[in-house]
């Protein structure tokens, strides 16, 4: 067995088979680095998927999908959208951490078409146990890993979206994309944009 190949049981049939399967994952090299892989989290039954783009230090540490300064914010924003967390099934298009050491400091790495591409056999899996009516993407690397292709956001935001399993699709920005905005007023259009998808999941469910 290469270093990149790993085993995959025949039939996986529960989510902690699935888990377990992800935690020994060497797929791709981003194991080498990462503590842990994070695996998704939320019950079976969720009718809403949220699909992140991949674990960041925190969360890599935690082993914890949206446990840092982008989850915090991602509460929030489900909080106003109306939406209880522990009812959404919240998982990443990839399962590792990508950074670049800078000292002390782990500076986050966009994860690569590859890498995602890669990665989307654990998402494929995820969605066919939960079976979500709804999967909101969470930025571009959520999109590609739901849809195979890379599409812009904008061109996909604002309308509903058949995925090849008929979940219906909201595309939307990632909430570290709000982090970074510098302007306060922009800050403030696009996070209120945010919450309204988020809103317009819990209405389609
Ligand atoms: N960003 C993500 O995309 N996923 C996480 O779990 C944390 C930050």
């Amino acid at each position: 067995r290469g270093d990149t190949e790993t085993v995959v049981p025949e039939t996986i049939a529960s989510l902690d088979d699935l888990n377990e399967a992800v935690r020994a994952c060497t797929r791709c090299p981003l194991h080498c680095h990462a503590t842990q892989a994070v695996t998704g989290e939320g019950p079976r039954q969720a009718r809403i998927m949220l699909v992140g783009e991949q674990p960041g230090d925190r969360e890599d540490l935690e082993g914890r999908p949206f446990v840092g300064p982008a989850g915090q914010l991602l509460d929030e924003a489900l909080a106003e959208a109306g939406l209880d967390r522990k009812t959404l099934y919240v998982t990443n298009a990839v399962k590792h951490f990508k950074f670049v050491a800078r000292g002390k400091r782990r500076l986050h790495q966009n994860p690569s078409t590859g890498e995602i591409d890669i990665c989307r056999w654990w998402l494929d899996q995820e969605r066919a146990l939960v079976r979500p009516d709804i999967i909101v993407s969470l930025g571009g690397s959520a999109l590609r890993g739901l849809t195979g292709k890379s599409a812009s956001i904008s061109s996909m935001r604002g309308k509903v979206h058949a995925l090849d399993d008929g979940a219906r699709l909201v595309a939307t920005v990632h909430p570290s994309f709000l982090l970074r905005l510098p302007d306060r007023e922009r800050a403030k259009v696009e996070r209120d944009q945010f919450v309204a998808d988020l809103a317009s999941a819990k209405h389609m469910a």
